[in-house]
Protein backbone atom coordinates (compact mmCIF):
# COMPACT_ATOMS: atom_id res chain seq x y z
CA UNK A 1 0.00 0.00 0.00
CA UNK A 2 1.81 3.39 -0.85
CA UNK A 3 0.66 6.45 1.05
CA UNK A 4 -2.11 7.91 -0.69
CA UNK A 5 -3.81 5.04 -0.59
CA UNK A 6 -3.42 4.22 3.27
CA UNK A 7 -4.26 7.94 3.70
CA UNK A 8 -7.67 7.38 1.46
CA UNK A 9 -7.83 3.91 3.46
CA UNK A 10 -7.89 4.87 6.95
CA UNK A 11 -11.43 5.98 8.83
CA UNK A 12 -12.32 6.32 11.91
CA UNK A 13 -14.90 3.18 12.07
CA UNK A 14 -16.09 1.56 15.33
CA UNK A 15 -17.08 -2.40 14.43
CA UNK A 16 -14.08 -3.92 16.23
CA UNK A 17 -13.24 -6.99 15.95
CA UNK A 18 -11.97 -8.30 19.29
CA UNK A 19 -8.85 -10.52 17.85
CA UNK A 20 -5.47 -10.33 19.89
CA UNK A 21 -2.93 -8.15 18.74
CA UNK A 22 0.71 -9.65 18.32
CA UNK A 23 3.80 -8.09 19.86
CA UNK A 24 4.80 -7.85 16.52
CA UNK A 25 1.96 -5.75 15.54
CA UNK A 26 2.43 -3.42 18.50
CA UNK A 27 5.68 -2.97 17.99
CA UNK A 28 5.47 -1.60 13.95
CA UNK A 29 3.34 0.56 15.72
CA UNK A 30 5.38 2.09 17.70
CA UNK A 31 8.91 1.75 15.97
CA UNK A 32 6.27 4.29 13.24
CA UNK A 33 5.96 6.79 16.33
CA UNK A 34 9.33 6.45 17.14
CA UNK A 35 10.60 7.38 13.51
CA UNK A 36 7.89 10.65 13.46
CA UNK A 37 9.43 14.42 13.16
CA UNK A 38 9.11 16.32 16.37
CA UNK A 39 10.66 19.41 17.37
CA UNK A 40 14.36 19.92 18.40
CA UNK A 41 13.29 15.91 18.24
CA UNK A 42 12.00 15.78 21.35
CA UNK A 43 10.09 13.20 21.13
CA UNK A 44 7.66 14.33 23.67
CA UNK A 45 5.08 11.93 23.29
CA UNK A 46 4.41 9.43 25.87
CA UNK A 47 2.26 6.21 25.99
CA UNK A 48 1.24 3.40 28.04
CA UNK A 49 0.27 0.77 25.43
CA UNK A 50 -3.18 -0.88 27.17
CA UNK A 51 -3.46 -4.53 25.82
CA UNK A 52 -3.25 -6.40 28.81
CA UNK A 53 -6.67 -7.33 30.56
CA UNK A 54 -6.08 -5.51 33.47
CA UNK A 55 -4.79 -1.51 32.04
CA UNK A 56 -7.42 -2.18 29.24
CA UNK A 57 -10.40 -2.50 31.92
CA UNK A 58 -9.35 0.77 33.48
CA UNK A 59 -9.12 2.79 30.46
CA UNK A 60 -12.41 1.25 28.97
CA UNK A 61 -13.66 1.86 32.40
CA UNK A 62 -13.65 5.53 31.71
CA UNK A 63 -15.21 5.49 28.13
CA UNK A 64 -18.07 7.74 27.49
CA UNK A 65 -21.32 6.24 26.52
CA UNK A 66 -21.12 7.23 23.18
CA UNK A 67 -17.92 5.81 22.70
CA UNK A 68 -19.10 2.21 24.26
CA UNK A 69 -18.14 0.96 20.52
CA UNK A 70 -14.37 0.85 22.18
CA UNK A 71 -14.99 -2.10 24.22
CA UNK A 72 -13.99 -4.08 21.76
CA UNK A 73 -10.87 -2.34 20.88
CA UNK A 74 -8.29 -5.21 21.39
CA UNK A 75 -5.23 -2.57 22.41
CA UNK A 76 -5.68 0.85 23.36
CA UNK A 77 -2.83 3.35 23.18
CA UNK A 78 -2.84 6.10 26.05
CA UNK A 79 -1.28 8.77 24.56
CA UNK A 80 0.35 11.30 26.68
CA UNK A 81 2.69 14.46 26.74
CA UNK A 82 3.86 18.00 28.46
CA UNK A 83 4.50 21.68 28.18
CA UNK A 84 8.16 21.23 29.18
CA UNK A 85 8.98 18.16 27.33
CA UNK A 86 8.74 19.78 24.01
CA UNK A 87 9.82 23.82 22.05
CA UNK A 88 7.61 26.44 23.94
CA UNK A 89 8.22 29.88 21.24
CA UNK A 90 7.01 32.71 21.28
CA UNK A 91 3.28 33.48 19.89
CA UNK A 92 1.95 30.34 21.94
CA UNK A 93 3.80 27.80 20.14
CA UNK A 94 3.77 25.32 22.25
CA UNK A 95 5.05 22.29 20.04
CA UNK A 96 4.37 19.32 22.84
CA UNK A 97 0.64 18.41 21.01
CA UNK A 98 1.56 19.01 18.07
CA UNK A 99 4.41 16.75 17.36
CA UNK A 100 2.75 13.95 19.57
CA UNK A 101 -0.09 14.63 16.81
CA UNK A 102 1.89 13.95 13.92
CA UNK A 103 3.50 10.41 15.53
CA UNK A 104 -0.06 9.76 15.81
CA UNK A 105 -0.96 10.38 12.91
CA UNK A 106 1.53 8.38 11.08
CA UNK A 107 1.29 5.26 13.41
CA UNK A 108 -3.04 5.39 12.55
CA UNK A 109 -1.47 5.51 8.66
CA UNK A 110 0.56 2.25 9.36
CA UNK A 111 -2.12 1.06 11.53
CA UNK A 112 -4.40 1.30 7.99
CA UNK A 113 -1.45 -0.46 6.35
CA UNK A 114 -1.47 -3.42 8.80
CA UNK A 115 -4.86 -3.69 7.88
CA UNK A 116 -6.23 -2.45 10.98
CA UNK A 117 -8.60 0.36 12.18
CA UNK A 118 -6.96 3.11 14.82
CA UNK A 119 -9.35 5.50 15.87
CA UNK A 120 -8.58 8.12 18.19
CA UNK A 121 -11.13 9.89 20.57
CA UNK A 122 -11.33 12.55 22.98
CA UNK A 123 -14.40 11.19 25.16
CA UNK A 124 -13.29 9.47 28.45
CA UNK A 125 -12.54 10.55 32.35
CA UNK A 126 -8.81 11.10 31.64
CA UNK A 127 -8.61 11.75 35.47
CA UNK A 128 -9.31 8.49 36.44
CA UNK A 129 -7.10 6.82 33.38
CA UNK A 130 -4.39 9.02 34.72
CA UNK A 131 -4.63 7.93 38.37
CA UNK A 132 -5.16 4.13 37.40
CA UNK A 133 -2.38 3.96 35.42
CA UNK A 134 0.01 5.92 37.10
CA UNK A 135 0.17 9.12 34.83
CA UNK A 136 2.01 11.85 36.55
CA UNK A 137 0.91 15.25 37.01
CA UNK A 138 1.76 17.84 33.94
CA UNK A 139 1.00 15.27 31.43
CA UNK A 140 -2.03 15.75 29.53
CA UNK A 141 -3.75 12.94 28.12
CA UNK A 142 -5.04 13.59 24.86
CA UNK A 143 -6.34 11.02 23.11
CA UNK A 144 -7.14 7.58 23.45
CA UNK A 145 -6.40 5.41 20.20
CA UNK A 146 -8.47 2.72 19.79
CA UNK A 147 -6.79 -0.19 17.81
CA UNK A 148 -8.15 -3.24 16.38
CA UNK A 149 -9.13 -5.81 13.31
CA UNK A 150 -12.35 -3.90 11.13
CA UNK A 151 -15.00 -5.94 12.57
CA UNK A 152 -18.73 -6.66 11.84
CA UNK A 153 -20.84 -6.19 15.15
CA UNK A 154 -22.39 -2.74 14.87
CA UNK A 155 -25.27 -3.34 17.47
CA UNK A 156 -23.36 -0.65 19.89
CA UNK A 157 -23.43 2.09 17.41
CA UNK A 158 -25.87 5.02 17.26
CA UNK A 159 -27.79 5.85 13.92
CA UNK A 160 -24.99 8.48 13.34
CA UNK A 161 -22.16 6.17 13.82
CA UNK A 162 -24.07 3.22 11.93
CA UNK A 163 -23.83 6.13 8.80
CA UNK A 164 -20.23 6.47 9.22
CA UNK A 165 -19.66 3.24 9.07
CA UNK A 166 -20.39 3.41 5.65
CA UNK A 167 -19.49 6.85 4.50
CA UNK A 168 -16.79 9.16 5.33
CA UNK A 169 -18.32 12.11 6.84
CA UNK A 170 -18.30 14.75 4.98
CA UNK A 171 -15.32 17.65 4.71
CA UNK A 172 -15.32 21.22 4.58
CA UNK A 173 -15.24 22.72 0.74
CA UNK A 174 -11.28 23.59 0.32
CA UNK A 175 -12.09 26.93 -0.27
CA UNK A 176 -12.65 27.18 3.96
CA UNK A 177 -9.26 26.44 5.12
CA UNK A 178 -7.13 26.66 2.44
CA UNK A 179 -6.51 30.13 0.94
CA UNK A 180 -4.54 31.46 -1.85
CA UNK A 181 -1.60 33.59 -1.14
CA UNK A 182 -3.50 35.65 1.86
CA UNK A 183 -5.93 34.92 4.35
CA UNK A 184 -9.42 34.42 3.56
CA UNK A 185 -8.70 34.36 -0.32
CA UNK A 186 -10.24 30.27 -0.58
CA UNK A 187 -8.01 28.35 -2.95
CA UNK A 188 -10.17 26.75 -5.48
C1 LIG B 1 -8.92 14.47 18.30
C2 LIG B 1 -10.01 13.53 17.85
C3 LIG B 1 -11.02 13.19 18.74
C4 LIG B 1 -12.03 12.28 18.35
N1 LIG B 1 -12.95 11.89 19.28
C5 LIG B 1 -13.83 10.91 18.95
C6 LIG B 1 -14.69 10.37 19.94
O1 LIG B 1 -14.65 10.73 21.12
N2 LIG B 1 -15.54 9.38 19.54
C7 LIG B 1 -15.59 8.91 18.26
O2 LIG B 1 -16.37 8.00 17.98
N3 LIG B 1 -14.77 9.42 17.29
C8 LIG B 1 -13.89 10.39 17.60
N4 LIG B 1 -13.02 10.89 16.66
C9 LIG B 1 -13.10 10.42 15.24
C10 LIG B 1 -13.74 11.49 14.34
O3 LIG B 1 -15.11 11.56 14.62
C11 LIG B 1 -13.49 11.12 12.87
O4 LIG B 1 -12.10 11.12 12.63
C12 LIG B 1 -14.16 12.11 11.92
O5 LIG B 1 -15.56 11.98 12.02
C13 LIG B 1 -13.78 11.90 10.45
O6 LIG B 1 -14.01 10.57 10.06
P1 LIG B 1 -12.85 9.73 9.35
O7 LIG B 1 -11.67 9.75 10.30
O8 LIG B 1 -13.40 8.32 9.18
O9 LIG B 1 -12.53 10.36 8.06
C14 LIG B 1 -12.03 11.77 17.02
C15 LIG B 1 -11.00 12.13 16.13
C16 LIG B 1 -10.00 12.98 16.55
C17 LIG B 1 -8.86 13.30 15.58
Amino acid sequence: MDVKEAVQRRRATRALDQRPLTDDVINELIETMRLSPSCNNNQPWRVVVARDPSSLATVKGSLTKGNSWAQRAAAIFVICARLDDDCKLADHRDYFLFSSGLAVGEMMLRATELGLIAHPIAGYDAMTIKQNLAIPDGYVLITLVNIGYPGTDVSMLSEKQLLSEKERPPRKPVGKNFFNGRWGEPWS
